[in-house]
């Protein structure tokens, strides 16, 4: 049975506000190495494969993927690695370049605020804030345990020759700080040219297939209920005939799916609820979430997780369109169920 009554307070501690982010400086083997000391590692939902075992993680409860974010200034790098699990970003501000291989030279592409780059596993892929200022993205990570990130051989060179020594279980030995490798403790072997050759390479033009531009969005997005205020577009999945979704560009299996949500100004949804996990980040404007019991108003850069199966309202500001990109549970997500009253029944 899933529960129907939610109290302010407890929605409100699934609401992770821009404001309230707290970062981690020492989430990865490559935080001091230069030209990547300065980034900031995000945990929003699950602890996805930070390495530091005392990174704070907002919201720690499974939803079958991970919610991250990454926070550099101009010209700050995240070091070349790959994953065992999906990895989608959807970037919030400034411009990032995305470069692929062993040593970033395979291929690399460009991308900007609304727009969105799914990197498929075992392919090494690296990213710099390529803006005039800070920079910020989402990252979504497939699966509830992500596993460990492998990173490129030279990363484990820069990183030892800065102090840093991860250990096979994923604690970092700060040797800077006099730390040393504890007796319980295996330094992670580094990644062999072996380990590199069973990796994918890709291509510049492969990548291209990669990547969802926002201004192509418009283009394959269909009205949610009847002829509301509210177009939902594909990114991530496969098609949903019932609820006369196209497939989104990237429709391999991720084990979750995303799609743009773009709101009239003023608009109000219908009461619905769900039956997976539902997650939001906005990208643009306000959105209210609203339940039986309370309601709260989301910003730029919040990420709400909705409760499975509580009747919902959202609704936009007044004067502003609302902009922001969803995340749901699974590879077949199903429609909305549709709510007949406020009771939530
Ligand atoms: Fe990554």
């Amino acid at each position: 049975m899933v529960a129907t009554k939610w109290t302010q307070e407890e929605v409100a501690s699934r609401l992770v506000r821009y404001a309230d982010l707290r970062p981690c400086t020492t989430a990865f083997i490559d935080t001091h190495t230069p030209g990547s000391e300065q980034k900031e590692n995000f945990t929003i939902i699950g602890a996805g494969v930070a390495e530091n075992p005392d990174q704070y993680v907002h919201i720690n409860i499974p939803h079958g993927f991970n919610i991250g974010a990454a926070r550099q200034p101009a010209g700050c790098v995240n070091s070349q690695h790959s994953h065992e699990t999906a990895e989608v970003f959807v970037v919030h501000t400034g411009r990032w370049k995305f470069s692929l291989g062993e040593t970033a030279t395979d291929g690399e592409i460009v991308v900007g605020p609304g727009d969105t780059i799914s990197i498929p596993i075992h392919v090494f892929r690296g990213f710099t804030n390529v803006g005039d200022g800070p920079g910020f993205l989402f990252a979504v990570l497939g699966e509830d345990d992500p596993g460990h990130v492998t990173w490129a051989p030279y990363v484990f060179e820069e990183a030892k020759e800065y102090g840093l020594i991860l250990l096979t279980d994923g604690r970092l030995v700060d040797t800077a700080k006099g730390e040393t490798v504890p007796p319980d403790g295996t330094p992670m072997p580094a990644t062999t040219a072996q380990d590199v050759k069973r990796l994918r390479r890709m291509t510049a033009d492969e990548i291209k297939e990669c990547v969802v531009r926002e201004a192509e969005l418009d283009k394959t997005s269909i009205r949610v209920f009847g002829d509301g205020g509210l177009t939902e577009s594909a990114i991530v999945g496969a098609e949903n005939a019932d609820e006369g979704m196209p497939a989104g560009k990237m429709s391999w299996p991720h084990g979750f799916h995303l799609r743009r949500w773009k709101f009239d100004p003023g608009y109000s949804t219908p009461w619905h609820r769900r039956n997976e996990a539902e997650v939001i980040m906005m990208h643009h404007g306000r959105l209210k979430y609203v339940w039986q019991g309370g309601e709260l108003e989301m910003q730029a850069g919040d990420v709400l997780t909705a409760p499975i199966g509580l009747a919902r309202q959202y609704m936009s500001g007044k004067d502003e369109a609302a902009i922001a990109y969803v995340v749901r549970g699974s590879d077949s997500p199903s429609g909305f169920v549709a709510a007949s009253s406020c009771n939530g029944r």
